[in-house]
């Protein structure tokens, strides 16, 4: 049977990034001795009080249909949330709910770029958004974020990159895979090019409340001359340590959000109560546990990189947020994925090469800051060992 262009586009597009994941999850399967280190999740379970709130709003009946947009008591808390923490007025009509950041994106994406549009996103981005952006059959510009500039997106770069094609830029702040974290003047320097050209920006800023000692947190939200502009996608995935609510958002215009409605309603018609019950418990005060987990994740990544500096030709980019850091294997001679595989096969650990997450990662590796510390500290010994004895 025939599939359509967009279908077809997509296959078999991301499979060969999770190559070297696939292959630790099977050694582990066949009983080798092997630490995963590939991919990460938050390290503490969902907070009881979030499951309770969900148990009792399904117990009280909020099974029924909700509208659109979610509901009302959820759209709200996120207002006064996003009104406190950006200094703006932000209005309920600003918000529209989804099942996760990565459906938000979806459909936001849709409603501002298509076939013949292009869209500027940093390269490295996260793994599965560049499927995300084909799906939409925009084109993808990367825009390379370089090491020596603590991976922050660079607006002259943006601006080289524009052309008559392009409709929106897209930022991911804190930034997965590498940490970085971008500043007030970063993002009105981006601000300023979006200006110039009639763009779009749309911020992923899942991590936002996993920031690492020292480092602030600025939205594009913030700031008022992009406030048209702007659209913020968000979750209590990370912040919550619940992915599997699958309970995100979009903050945009009142104006954008009546026009992506429809076609929100179309993909999903309507959200679930009982999550949005927990959801609004959730945005409406700080998270218990996000604090904990960005220091617990901060301390590994300075272990690793006090561990493998002096003893290693490997070189540790501290991140200032998420929950994972970036190791250059350049000095070894092999490029990020032969050394994964290489680290996975003679020296038991599971890492996620560079290339994962785009082409200017080339060399190097991603690992998940998210293992208990004793397991998290055997993998950088057998890190240092590999690197010793296998590539020396
Ligand atoms: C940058 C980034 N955005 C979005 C997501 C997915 O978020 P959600 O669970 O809210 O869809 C992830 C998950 O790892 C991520 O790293």
């Amino acid at each position: 049977m025939k599939y359509t262009d967009r279908i077809n586009r997509l296959t078999g597009t991301a499979e060969d990034s999770w190559a070297v994941y696939k292959l630790a999850r099977q050694m582990i399967d066949q009983g080798h001795d092997v630490i995963e280190l590939a991919i990460g999740e938050p390290d503490v379970p969902a907070p009881d009080y979030l499951i309770d709130t969900a148990i009792n709003a399904l117990q009280s009946g909020r099974t029924t249909y909700s509208t659109g947009e979610g509901e009302p008591g959820l759209r709200r808390a996120l207002s006064k949330r996003y009104t406190r923490t950006t200094g703006r007025q932000i209005t309920d009509d600003q918000i529209l709910c989804f099942p996760g950041t990565q459906t938000a994106l979806f459909a936001a994406i849709h409603a501002i770029a298509g076939p013949g549009d292009q869209i500027l996103v940093g390269d490295p981005m996260y793994a599965t958004y560049d499927v995300v952006f084909q799906a939409s059959g925009a084109e993808v510009v990367r825009i390379p974020l370089r090491a020596e500039n603590g991976f922050r997106m660079a607006a002259e770069d943006l601006r080289a990159a524009v052309t008559p094609r392009t409709t929106a830029i897209f930022i991911n702040t804190p930034h997965n895979p590498t940490g970085a974290v971008l500043s007030l003047q970063d993002l009105e320097e981006i601000g300023a090019v979006a200006q110039e050209h009639d763009l779009w920006l749309l911020s992923d800023e899942v991590y936002d409340e996993m920031l690492y000692p020292g480092a602030t947190f600025h939205s594009p939200l913030e700031l008022p001359e992009l406030a048209e502009r702007t659209i913020v996608v968000n979750s209590i995935s990370k912040s919550h340590a619940a992915p599997g609510f699958r309970s995100g958002w979009c903050v945009g215009s009142p104006s954008f959000c009546q026009h992506l409605l429809p076609y929100s309603e179309a993909m999903l018609f309507g959200n679930q109560p009982f999550i949005a019950d927990a959801t609004e418990r959730a945005v409406s005060a700080p998270s218990p546990v996000a604090q904990g987990m960005a220091a617990r994740f901060a301390a590994r990544a300075d272990r690793l990189a006090a561990r493998l500096q002096g003893d290693t030709n490997l070189n540790v980019h501290k991140p200032q947020a998420g929950m994972f850091a970036l190791i250059d294997v350049s000095g070894t001679g092999l490029n990020g994925r032969d050394y994964a595989f290489d680290l996975l096969r003679n020296g038991g650990v599971g890492v996620m090469p560079g290339s994962s997450f785009g082409p200017s990662l080339e060399n190097w590796v991603r690992l998940s800051l998210t293992k208990e510390d004793a397991l998290f500290d055997e993998a950088c010994e057998r890190i240092v060992k590999h690197a010793q004895l296998c590539i020396a």
